[in-house]
C-alpha cells in the first residue's frame, strides 16, 4: 500500500480517455483522502499547453463542480497537485525532460523510497515505445515501486497480443504491470463473488442441474458517431465481448478461489476459460445498424469505410466443459446504436419438474450491471386469495432503495486505488489475456476475411432491440420468454 512519497504520470493527458474517467477517477480518490499523502500528479501528451490550461482539460469532467461550492474548493485545492509536460512519445530525449522534471518534484520528498506510477490512457500505436521509453528514461532503480498501468486494445488477435504482451514484457516485469478491463472494477462485478460465494443459497443452485441459460448483455443506446474509423478496426466483439463480458463470465463461472489473494482469483478465472473451445460460426449472430428515426446508419459515417462488413452488434454463445457447466449455453451479446443502455446477466433456471403446477414462470436472477444497478430474482409466489394459483412476482434488491446513502464508486476510482495498493485481483493476467484471445481469434479472423470472404452481418434499424433473428437466436439456446429480458 503506497501512503506517501508518490508521483502518478497520466501519459496521454489531453487525450479523452483521460480527461473524461483518469482525472475525475484521481479527483474523486484525492477528495475522498484515498491518495498517498503528499501525492503528485503529471500530466504528459504531445499537445502544447500551459499549466492554467491543463488545469481546466484535467478537471473539465468533474461533475456537479459548478453547484457545490465543496467540490469546487476541492478542485482548487486539487490543481495544486497537477502540473504538465509536453512532449513526444518516440522521442527518447522527451522522456528525459520528463525525468528531470519527475526528479525536480522528488527533491522535496524527505524520503529518497519514492513510487512512481505511470498511467497510459493512450492508442495503440504509441503503446510500446512509451512502455519502452519510460523504462530506459523514467524507471528509478531505487525507487519504492515502479508501475504501469495500461489499457486496451491488447492485441487484435491471439498473434499480435502475444507480441504486444512479450514486447512489454522485455521492460515491465507482470508484478508491475495492471492491465485494466474496466469492468472488474464495476460495484456489480464486484458483487458476484460476495453474490456466489457468501450465500449457500445461491452457490447450490449455481450449476446445469439448475441452470438452463445465461445471457450477457450489453446494450448502447448511441452508435459509432465520429469514432467510426477507430471502431471499424476493432468491431463489436473486439469491444466490449472478447473484455469486458468474457470478464463478467469468468467471476460467473470460476470455481470459489482459495482466497482473496490475486493470484487465487486469477488462477480460477484462467482455469474456467480453458475450459472453453474457440467459438463457432453457427453460435454467432452478426449485425450493423441502418439508418432509423432520423439517426444515421453505421455507414453513413464519414469516417467509417464504404461497404464496410464490421459488426455493430454481436452474439456468440459460449460452451464451458467442465462438470459444473457441461451443457449450459453462455450468450454474450452486445450492440451499438440500440434501444437503450443496459448491462446486465441474466440466469435462466429450469423448469419445475412437471406434475402439480403446468406452465409456471422460470426462475430467473437478474443481475442488472448497470444503470440502477439491481439484483432481482423472479419467483413464482400464491396469489393471495382463497385460491390456489401462482403468479410471477420479484424479490427485488435496487441499490436505489437498499442503500439510501451509499455512493457507487467510478470503477477507475475502484481501479487506480487497487493499483497503488498493488492489489492485482482485479487486473488482467497475461495468461487470462491470451487464454480469451484463443476463444475468441478463429471467429475475428472469420470475420476479418483471413481465410475467404467475409460474412455480411444482418442489419438493424437505429434504437431497436437489434436484428429481428436475435429473438430466435436466443430461443435455440433454450431462453423462455417469460419475462421483459
Ligand atoms: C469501452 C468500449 O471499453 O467500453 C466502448 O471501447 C464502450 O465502446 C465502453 O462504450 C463502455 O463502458 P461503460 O463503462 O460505459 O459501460
Amino acid at each position: 500500500d503506497l501512503k506517501d512519497n508518490t508521483i502518478i504520470v497520466v501519459l496521454g493527458a489531453s487525450g479523452d480517455l483521460a480527461k473524461k474517467k483518469t482525472f475525475p477517477a484521481l479527483f474523486a480518490l484525492y477528495r475522498q483522502g484515498f491518495l498517498p499523502r503528499d501525492c503528485k500528479i503529471i500530466g504528459y501528451a504531445r499537445t502544447k499547453m500551459d499549466k492554467p490550461d491543463f488545469e481546466k482539460r484535467a478537471t473539465s469532467y468533474i461533475k456537479n463542480a459548478e453547484d457545490n461550492k465543496d467540490i469546487a474548493n476541492a478542485i482548487e485545492s486539487f490543481k495544486t497537485i497537477l502540473t504538465y509536460v509536453a512532449g513526444d512519445y518516440e522521442d527518447g530525449a522527451a522522456f528525459d525532460k520528463l525525468r528531470g522534471h519527475l526528479e525536480g518534484i522528488e527533491s522535496s520528498y524527505q524520503s529518497k523510497e519514492i513510487n512512481r506510477i505511470f498511467y497510459l490512457a493512450l492508442p495503440p500505436t504509441v503503446f510500446i515505445p512509451v512502455a519502452k521509453n519510460l523504462k530506459e528514461h523514467c524507471y528509478n532503480p531505487k525507487a519504492g515501486v515502479n508501475r504501469i498501468i495500461i489499457e486496451k486494445p491488447f492485441g487484435k488477435d491471439l498473434d499480435s497480443a502475444r507480441d504486444l504482451l512479450n514486447t512489454v514484457k522485455q521492460y515491465w516485469s507482470e508484478d508491475e504491470t495492471f492491465r485494466i478491463d474496466h469492468y472488474l472494477g464495476k460495484e456489480m462485478v464486484k458483487n458476484l463473488l460476495v453474490l456466489r460465494f457468501a450465500n449457500i443459497a445461491m452457490g447450490a443452485a449455481w450449476d446445469k442441474n439448475s441452470i438452463s441459460n445465461v445471457q450477457i448483455t450489453f446494450k448502447e443506446p448511441f452508435g459509432t458517431e465520429g469514432r467510426g474509423g477507430y471502431f471499424d478496426e476493432f468491431g463489436m466483439i473486439r469491444d466490449v465481448l472478447q473484455n469486458h463480458l468474457l470478464q463478467v463470465l469468468s467471476v460467473l463461472t470460476m470455481e470459489r478461489p482459495v482466497s482473496f489473494a490475486a493470484e487465487d482469483i486469477r488462477d480460477e478465472k484462467v482455469k474456467v476459460l480453458r475450459s472453453i473451445p474457440p467459438i463457432e460460426r453457427n453460435d454467432t449472430l452478426l449485425g450493423q445498424y441502418v439508418s432509423a428515426n432520423g439517426k444515421p446508419g453505421y455507414l453513413d459515417d464519414e469516417t467509417v469505410p464504404p461497404n464496410s462488413t464490421c459488426p455493430t452488434f454481436a452474439a456468440t454463445t459460449l460452451w464451458i466443459h467442465n462438470p459444473r457447466w457441461e451443457g449450459v449455453p453462455f450468450i454474450l451479446k452486445a450492440g451499438k446504436a440500440l434501444n437503450e443502455s443496459k448491462v446486465e446477466v441474466r440466469i435462466q433456471f429450469k423448469d419445475v419438474t412437471q406434475g402439480i403446477f403446468k406452465d409456471i414462470a422460470r426462475n430467473e436472477l437478474v443481475i442488472r450491471i448497470q444503470p440502477n444497478e439491481a439484483v432481482y430474482l423472479k419467483l413464482n409466489s400464491k396469489t393471495p386469495g382463497l385460491y390456489t394459483r401462482a403468479i410471477p412476482t420479484e424479490m427485488d434488491l435496487t441499490y436505489k432503495r437498499r442503500f439510501l446513502e451509499a455512493k457507487i464508486p467510478e470503477a477507475y476510482e475502484a481501479l487506480i486505488l487497487d493499483a497503488l495498493r498493488g492489489d492485482h485481483s482485479n487486473f488482467v493476467r497475461h495468461d487470462e489475456l491470451d487464454v480469451a484471445w484463443k476463444i475468441f481469434t478463429p471467429i475475428l479472423h472469420w470475420i476479418d476475411g483471413v481465410n475467404g470472404p467475409r460474412p455480411r452481418p444482418v442489419s438493424y434499424p437505429y434504437g431497436s432491440r437489434g436484428p429481428k433473428e436475435l429473438e430466435a437466436f436466443i430461443e435455440k439456446y433454450g431462453y423462455k420468454r417469460n419475462s421483459d429480458a
